[in-house]
């Protein structure tokens, strides 16, 4: 077994966290007991960061003590597995859909590391009191995916901190090559965040691409 990146491991062609609540799963995962440890495997076809991971991502700016902003959290597949990263961190992760909510707050009882926030992402005043964070993540699939992201940035990202951005080229224009779009968003959030990596997340995610972006 071999760790890539921070509590992030990589063993018999699979990615693993170590299961921050042992015993139970969160979307039907396998759990996987290593030298008296527990381990969740992530599913690329569940997770664009896990997706970005098995592509050859060489930068994941998280690390064990990262604050993270996540906006776009559903029920928290993703989510989970920054849970377990963390070992002194915590995550914000904001949701805007109450059914979703729902299951994401059963998951925060397990996890005291997520303090889930319904709220719209277009709105960041609506949670001013998140405050400064090192990492915001969004995954959010709606046309304003940019403008949220920046909205966001400006709000709570920490000079030299991280925004990692899985764009859906369908969800902001269906008329459009994904190409085209690619370059329109990277043009428009390059005006704020340095663009650091960007991965194609094919096969496991169609017309999707994965950035990871440092604030300048
Ligand atoms: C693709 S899913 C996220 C999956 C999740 N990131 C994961 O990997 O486990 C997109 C989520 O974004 C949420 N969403 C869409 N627009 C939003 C907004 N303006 N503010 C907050 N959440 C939003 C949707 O309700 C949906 O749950």
């Amino acid at each position: 077994m071999k760790e890539i990146f921070e509590n992030v491991f990589e063993h018999q062609g699979r990615i693993l966290t170590p299961n921050r609540a042992p015993g139970s799963q969160v979307y039907g995962e396998n759990l996987m007991q290593i030298g008296g440890k527990e381990y969740r495997a992530w599913n690329p076809n569940r997770s664009k960061l896990c997706a970005a991971i098995k592509n050859g991502l060489r930068n994941n700016p998280i690390k064990y003590n990262s604050a993270i902003l996540y906006l776009g959290a559903s029920t928290g597949t993703t989510p989970s597995h920054l849970s377990d990263i963390l070992v002194d961190g915590g995550i914000y992760a904001v949701e805007v859909s109450a059914h979703s909510m729902k299951t994401l707050l059963r998951l925060c009882e397990k996890r005291d590391n997520i303090i889930p926030i319904l709220a719209d992402a277009r709105q960041p005043q609506s949670y001013h009191e998140v405050g400064e964070v090192d990492i915001i993540y969004e995954d959010v699939a709606s046309p304003e995916q940019a403008d949220i992201l920046l909205k966001n940035s400006r709000m709570f990202l920490k000079k030299g901190g991280h925004a990692m951005i899985a764009i859906k080229s369908q969800s902001i224009d269906v008329t459009k090559k994904p190409e085209e779009t690619y370059t329109q968003v990277k043009e428009e959030l390059s005006k704020e965040l340095e663009l650091v990596e960007e991965i194609n997340l094919e096969p496991y995610e169609k017309d999707h691409l994965f950035l990871v972006l440092k604030k300048k």
